[in-house]
């Protein structure tokens, strides 16, 4: 089924509860759907695929058209002694697919709990948390290329992908719309249970299992993450700078707690929510847009905070990580115009 509506308010189709229009709103149930769109050239250019918007930051009224994929269904494709291979459609929320594969035993998949947004954008963004990245766990990503409405898988390998990367975001942005992604989950569980602070939430816990640590993770996420319910955001608002080893390690004298993670031998990973913090932003606001009083990382709409705002106090917050530890921060999520 294909709905168009005009003039159409995206107040529930972004995180950051932000106020504006789109001249068109397009959503589409099925490949064969997204084809007859493209052949009957209902797109109207600027154009703009969305997720459930929990990415993306409106600055403006959108003059152009905005794509929403409905494509459900989730769908065992191949089964060995040790694996699946599961089909899910790009517009199923995330969350749901994860609480699926709990249910089901499948592993791999379950410190991803409760990030917000829909399969297909997921490999596109690459959306990682405690540990774990969707490329680790993608098979293949099919498409239809908007140019010439043909269907195009792409494999692991093909999507480029690395830390909040990949070939959808870089080199054939706006070229591919993804319609279905393919995960390989495992049959017999590996915890991954390094990161942060899941050991001691599941201490909680009668037992290690899919389903505690899903429940340990859904926690984690909730004592420090806003629900953008209440509050609008997307989540973290700046990507995690990777530094060459030298430039750590002269930091690390000046600020020896500072937190890191290895990349490989030449670079670091800092967290920027850390630089954030100490730069003394965490609780505070300029006009309507503020910073998460729990994790620096997330910047807030306090209540009818528009785009520029929101912007406005991202600049400042890059000005201060600048002077105080001369690292360059750059947003993760998505402006706009
Ligand atoms: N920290 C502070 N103060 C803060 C925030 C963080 O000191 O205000 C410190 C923490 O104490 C910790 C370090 O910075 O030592 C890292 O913090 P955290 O574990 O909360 O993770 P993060 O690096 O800030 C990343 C992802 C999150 C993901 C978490 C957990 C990015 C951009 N963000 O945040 O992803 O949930 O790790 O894996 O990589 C998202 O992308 O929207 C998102 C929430």
């Amino acid at each position: 089924m294909i709905t168009i509506e005009k003039q159409y308010s995206l107040l529930s189709h972004n995180t950051f509860g932000i106020d504006v229009k789109t001249d068109s709103f397009i959503e589409y149930s099925s490949s064969e759907d997204l084809k007859k769109i493209l052949s009957d050239k209902l797109i109207k250019n600027p154009y703009l695929h969305i997720g459930s918007g929990s990415n993306l930051l409106f600055i403006s009224d959108y003059k152009g058209t905005i794509l929403h994929s409905k494509i459900q269904g989730i769908k065992l494709k191949k089964e060995t002694d040790d694996e699946v291979f599961v089909q899910v459609g790009a517009g199923v929320e995330w969350d749901y697919f994860v609480a699926y594969c709990v249910s089901q035993g499948w592993a791999g998949i379950e410190n991803l709990s409760l990030i917000p947004g829909e399969v297909g954008a997921s490999a596109i963004q690459n959306i990682g948390a405690y540990g774990v990245e969707a490329k680790d766990l993608i098979t293949q990503v099919e498409t239809v290329e908007r140019g010439t409405g043909k269907t195009r898988i792409f494999t692991n390998a093909e999507c480029n992908y690395s830390y909040r990367q990949s070939i959808f975001k870089a080199e054939l942005k706006d070229q591919y719309i993804i319609t279905y992604v393919t995960f390989k989950l495992s049959k017999h569980p590996i915890y991954n249970l390094e990161y942060g602070n899941i050991n001691l939430e599941l201490t909680k816990y009668p037992e290690i299992s899919l389903s505690t640590i899903r429940q340990a993770i859904i926690a984690i996420r909730n004592s420090k993450l806003p629900d953008p319910k209440i509050e609008g955001n997307a989540g973290s608002f700046f990507m995690n700078p990777i530094i060459p080893r030298s430039q750590f390690l002269e930091l690390q004298k000046q600020f020896p707690d500072i937190p890191h993670y290895d990349m490989d031998k030449d670079c670091v990973k800092i967290p920027a929510g850390w630089m954030i913090d100490r730069c003394g932003w965490k609780g505070k606001a300029i006009g309507h847009a503020g910073v998460h009083s729990k994790q620096a990382l997330v910047l807030v709409n306090r209540g009818n905070a528009t785009g520029g705002e929101i912007v406005n106090l991202s600049q400042e917050i890059r000005t201060s990580v600048k002077n105080m530890f001369n690292i360059e921060i750059h947003p993760e999520v998505n402006f706009i115009l």
